[in-house]
């Protein structure tokens, strides 16, 4: 037993951060920024958006996708003006369904394919007679051209779609909307996530300055006072999510070098819900090759990739019985595993705990390196809009995330208000286009 809690304590070690280290990240980061937005070697892209803040009196109904992952969201949306907002249709469907026999972001799907399905569901949602402009939510690292123009530079999460990497995504989605005849849907902006979460933040609280996800992926965008492509204030896509200069432990190298996507979108792969049960599995499964966990006995689950999820350590997390019952019931079922011990148990719950503290202590790093980017005396209010899955739904990050910042900026953290932005992506979009209507 000895040998356990000394592993559980040099894991701990490599993983959670002093806060002096948590301040080293932020200052790296911020040069990473600055190097970007200069055009020098930085594993930030600092990709323009060319869209500042809303004013808050746009007004209109606009149509809305908003497209980040294996399922699509499509909204309609009227802006009051006054800051106010209201959803007035919303639905959700699958771009892949094993049981209806199709997959559109498989590699034997081509984009114009994924694009007429996409602007199929759109056709059930207009109300006959009216003209919808429409914002397009598309959260992968996109090359934009002009407010209403994106490249694809590459897929991210799990998407592969064929003859869409490289090419400018509005002419797809003007092409798929044609085939389907909806004329009366004209496309008016195209953004990422986060600048969507940003804009529906903003548009009521004028303090909002950052807009981030925390979800299965992770990214943030900012508004920068001096955009070099301007020299106005423009809200700038970090890509933060592939910052890569972070302490890496030996677990993270190996997350890494099974991935689809080797060597990229490394912050990502240390905070976001698509890794943190992945790498949790990964240290489990080295403490049971250690012996120190479940004698002899070798669950399946902790030597498959990718077989604990998100959830999965959100429920070990939630649970605080003192004999965690929860975490011997999901041993039990889940695992195969009948008769853990309390101190297995105990230490399951810690790993997860770990990956989460250090997943929120580099998010806390980011945004703190953000601010001292566009407030070296830190003399504003500065409102981080977050929206996402780990923000909001996993036990303790919400809190934590904000002691840690509270902790960096000590008397002055009352400056900074961190506001769960829901829905915001796809609201955001209708706030773009509303913007570029107005
Ligand atoms: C990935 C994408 C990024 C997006 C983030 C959150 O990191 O590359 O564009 O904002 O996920 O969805």
């Amino acid at each position: 037993m000895h040998e356990l809690v000394n592993a559980v304590r040099i894991l701990r070690a490599g993983f959670i951060f002093p806060e002096p280290q948590i301040i080293d990240i932020a200052n790296n980061f911020k040069k990473a920024m600055t190097d970007g937005l200069a055009g020098k070697d930085s594993s930030l892209k600092m990709l323009p958006s060319f869209l500042a803040k809303p004013t808050g009196q746009e007004k209109g109904i606009y149509a809305a996708i908003d497209f980040g992952g294996t399922n699509v969201r499509i909204l309609t949306v009227e802006i009051k003006g006054n800051g106010e907002y209201q959803t007035l249709k919303r639905h959700l469907f699958p771009l892949r369904d094993r049981g209806k026999g199709y997959d559109f972001t498989s590699r034997e799907a081509t984009g114009q394919e994924l694009f007429e399905f996409i602007a199929g569901h759109i056709a059930s949602m207009l109300s006959p007679g009216l003209t919808y402009p429409l914002g397009f939510t598309f959260s992968f690292p996109s090359r934009q051209i002009s407010v209403n123009r994106a490249i694809l530079i590459k897929w991210t999460k799990e998407i592969q779609t064929s003859g869409v990497e490289g090419h400018d995504i509005t002419e797809i989605l003007q092409k798929a909307l044609a085939s389907k005849n909806l004329k009366q849907v004209i496309p008016q902006a195209i953004i990422n996530d986060t600048v969507g979460t940003l804009l529906t933040s903003s548009y009521g609280d004028r303090h909002t300055d950052m807009g981030s996800i925390c979800g299965t992926g992770h990214n943030t965008c900012y508004i920068e006072p001096n955009s070099p492509f301007t020299g106005q204030p423009m809200i700038i896509n970090m890509e933060s999510g592939n910052f890569n200069e972070l302490p890496a432990t030996d677990y993270d190298m190996q997350l890494d070098k099974q991935s689809r996507i080797p060597g990229e979108q490394r912050l990502e792969k240390m905070i976001g819900g698509q890794y943190i049960g992945e790498l949790t599995r990964i240290i489990i499964q080295d403490f049971i090759n250690q012996n120190l966990l479940f004698a002899s006995n070798r669950p399946q689950i902790f030597f498959t990739p990718y077989a604990i999820k998100a959830e999965d350590i959100a429920g070990l997390l939630a649970d605080e019985s003192p004999d965690l019952t929860d975490v011997a019931q999901w041993l039990k079922t889940t695992c195969q595993i009948n008769n853990s011990l309390l101190e297995e148990r105990i230490t399951l719950r810690t790993i997860a705990s770990i990956v989460i503290i250090r997943s929120i202590q580099i998010v806390a790093a980011t945004y703190t390196g953000i601010i001292k980017h566009i407030d070296p005396h830190f003399e504003n209010h500065h409102t981080i809009a977050i929206d996402g899955s780990l923000y909001e739904l996993m036990p303790g990050y919400a809190n934590k995330l904000y002691t840690t910042l509270k902790n960096i900026f000590k008397d002055k953290s009352d400056l900074i208000t961190i506001k769960l932005t829901k829905d915001g992506s796809g609201v955001g979009a209708a706030i773009a286009a509303a913007i570029v209507n107005d």
